[in-house]
């Protein structure tokens, strides 16, 4: 008995070392490509969920929309058939339309400030994502503010007379630019580029560092700051996966998250500065602020309580804009 105990021992020491297969794999989805801060965000919380479960879980990334489009693959999130994902605020409002209220145009102005709204109202949203979505945020990354780029210069609110312009499909960017006296056009992220290319729009609002990482210096020829809006986005877990968790691994994957969420938001600064340099390079035209940018803000804070019913409510609209403007003192 002792002599095959010792042969068994013998054999599994003489084995080579193989790597552990992680107890949990995290499936998470983004829809941008790896040369932006979302996928660099999502490397950081692979990264951290490894060594925070002590190799327990896994994360793999999935970039480019490659398992659906970004408000699809929330859906996927409620029934638990794919774990995690970043995406654009924009694209959850559908489905969870209380997290608009960080969307409300010119709601909050820096960088600094944004933080601090993002990190105030983190709980206060997890209270209502979890009902209205079935998912949780783990952190919100910040990008920077959105800039509209188009193939013809605008300056002022007059020169967006005749653009078509492609909006992320919610409420409120589709009133906001009626609001300046277009009528956006509603379509789909992943559908963007070709769009462009094929000329069915003639621009875009997205920040500078996905200006650079989708090639839109390609296809189109000016930018507008026109400062209406940042682009911020949760980086999301399944309720339902993350209920199946063993604490450990729930611990580790919330610590994980939200340093993620700040290491994305230090990177996306850095990238933003040298994509303002490399657009330039590459022929963009940079105009800054349009030279009318009150008359824009005055436009589209005068509709704010229109979107009150379409993001969770008055009461909540309320309660969140008082936790926002505290955060700017
Ligand atoms: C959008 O415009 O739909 C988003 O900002 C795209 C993204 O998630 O980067």
């Amino acid at each position: 008995m002792f002599r095959k105990f010792a042969l068994a021992a013998a054999v599994l020491l003489s084995l080579p070392c193989v790597a552990q297969a992680a107890d949990v794999t995290i499936r998470l989805s983004h829809g941008d490509n790896e040369n932006n801060p979302t996928h660099k965000t999502a490397v950081k919380f692979q990264e951290l969920v490894a060594k925070y479960s002590n190799g327990k879980a896994e994360v793999k990334i999935f970039p480019n929309n490659s398992l659906g489009n970004e408000t699809e693959v929330a859906q996927a999130l409620r029934m638990g058939s794919i774990d995690a994902e970043i995406l654009y605020t924009g694209n959850l409002v559908p489905l969870a339309p209380s997290v608009g209220v960080l969307m409300l145009p010119y709601a909050y102005t820096t960088t600094g400030q944004a933080w601090k709204v993002l990190d105030a109202l983190i709980d206060p949203i997890n209270k209502r994502l979890v009902p209205e979505a079935g998912v949780r945020s783990l952190g919100f990354l910040e990008k920077g503010f959105r800039v509209l780029t188009s193939n013809r210069a605008v300056r002022t609110m007059d020169d967006l007379k005749g653009l078509k312009l492609r909006v992320s499909p919610n409420t409120i960017a589709i009133e906001t630019f009626k609001s300046w006296g277009i009528e956006p056009i509603p379509m789909d992220w992943a559908e963007v580029f070709s769009a462009l290319q094929q000329k069915v729009i003639d621009g875009q609002e997205n920040p500078y560092t996905t200006a650079i990482s989708s090639r839109f210096y390609e296809v189109q020829s000016y930018i507008t700051e026109i400062h209406y809006m940042m682009w911020t986005g949760p980086l999301l877990i399944s309720e339902r996966v993350f209920q199946k968790y063993p604490k450990p691994i729930q611990d580790a994957v919330l610590r994980a998250g939200k340093e993620a969420v700040q290491y994305g938001r230090e990177v996306s600064g850095e990238m933003t500065a040298s994509a303002q340099v490399e657009l330039k390079k590459r022929g963009m035209t940079l105009l800054g602020a349009p030279t009318d940018e009150e008359r824009w803000q005055k436009a589209a804070r005068a509709i704010w309580p229109k979107f009150y019913n379409d993001i969770g409510g008055a009461d909540w609209a309320k309660e969140a804009i008082g936790i926002i403007e505290a955060s700017a003192k």
